[in-house]
């Protein structure tokens, strides 16, 4: 729980663009020392501009998430320049969809590379130094915010890999808490599950690195890339009221982060199926044409 945050530092990945920019932001309001990553050269050097002008102390990293080596060499930079990152906010992601036996094995590496392994690094690279901050200084407080999404408590069809790799962020981040509490009461964890906002995540193929590019995509992937690009872009919460939200929950020591609180509705059908051993609910119960369209589209020629 951070009640003051300034002259505190951040590391935000995902930070060119989205809730990473509108946090870094935020934090730059607040007086915060700000440490951002993104693999998007321009994205992140338009962010770092911003935040310097806007009067933080600022570290960049062009860097890929899911680099085990990348991330750590980004680590070592902010202790020595900075010390113990008091909030770090694992981010970075991006989305892919289709049918789940349609997602090649380089769909698979790409997502889960950087929606998994990303949040995995800055929680083993970062935890162990906020531990040692706050052994030394009882009055040290860090907290950790893994993004995840609704995907990661909630298995939307026609976008697999996406789920996958979101339900690991929210194993993960409940594990997390659990563990640091084992050991200490002044470092926190909260995961981020947001719905549709509109941020570049519609397009995050534009990130994809060449070495991971998939085949032609196919109809069931183009498909939910239409769809995602339609819910995202007409979602009405803004990713800078998430990045409030963040904040609030990281003062207040929350754990689950919503964008939309009514959307939770889906997750308690889900956990009674679950419970009742009851075969998964229709997710379009509620919207029934979306899922005649869906189905229409998967079915055609
Ligand atoms: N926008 C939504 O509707 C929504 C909903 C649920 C969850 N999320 C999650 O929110 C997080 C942030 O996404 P956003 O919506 O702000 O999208 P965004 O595309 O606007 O921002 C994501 C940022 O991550 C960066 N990035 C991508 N791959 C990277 C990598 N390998 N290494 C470092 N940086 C990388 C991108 O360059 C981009 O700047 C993601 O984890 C996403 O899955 C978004």
């Amino acid at each position: 729980m951070i009640t003051d945050f300034k002259g505190k530092t951040a590391v935000l990945t995902g930070a060119g663009s989205g809730f990473g920019l509108e946090c870094a932001r935020l934090g730059a309001r607040l007086g915060m020392n700000l440490v951002l990553v993104d693999v998007q050269q321009d994205a992140l050097d338009k962010a770092e501009a911003e935040m310097k002008a806007a009067g933080a102390q600022v570290l960049a990293f062009r860097l890929d998430v899911s680099s085990a080596a990348q991330m750590e060499a980004m680590g070592r930079a902010v202790l020595e320049r900075f010390g113990a990152p008091h909030l770090v906010f694992n981010n970075a992601g991006v989305g892919s969809g289709g049918l789940i036996w349609e997602n090649s094995v380089k769909d698979w590496e790409w997502v889960l590379g950087v929606n998994v392994m990303g949040v995995v690094h800055g929680v083993r690279i970062f935890t162990p130094m906020m531990l040692e901050a706050a052994g030394k200084d009882p009055e040290w407080q860090g907290h950790i915010v893994n993004t995840a999404s609704m995907a990661g408590l909630l298995n939307p069809p026609n976008m697999g890999v996406y789920n996958v790799s979101k339900h690991a962020v929210v194993s993960l981040s409940e594990t997390l808490y659990q563990d640091l509490s084992l050991v200490t009461d002044q470092v926190g964890a909260s995961v981020l599950c947001p719905f549709f906002v509109a941020t570049g995540i519609g397009e995050s193929h534009r990130n994809r690195p060449a070495e991971l590019q998939g085949d032609k995509p196919t109809r069931s992937q183009m498909i939910q890339q239409a769809m995602t690009g339609k819910a995202v872009s007409s979602g009405k919460v803004t990713a800078a009221d998430v990045a409030q939200r963040v904040f609030d929950a990281v003062a207040s020591n929350q754990f689950y982060i919503y964008s939309h609180p009514k959307a939770i509705q889906s997750v308690q059908t889900r956990l009674e199926d679950v419970l009742q051993a009851r075969n998964p609910t229709d997710p379009f119960a509620d919207k029934p044409e979306i899922g005649a369209q869906l189905r229409a589209a998967l079915r055609a020629g």
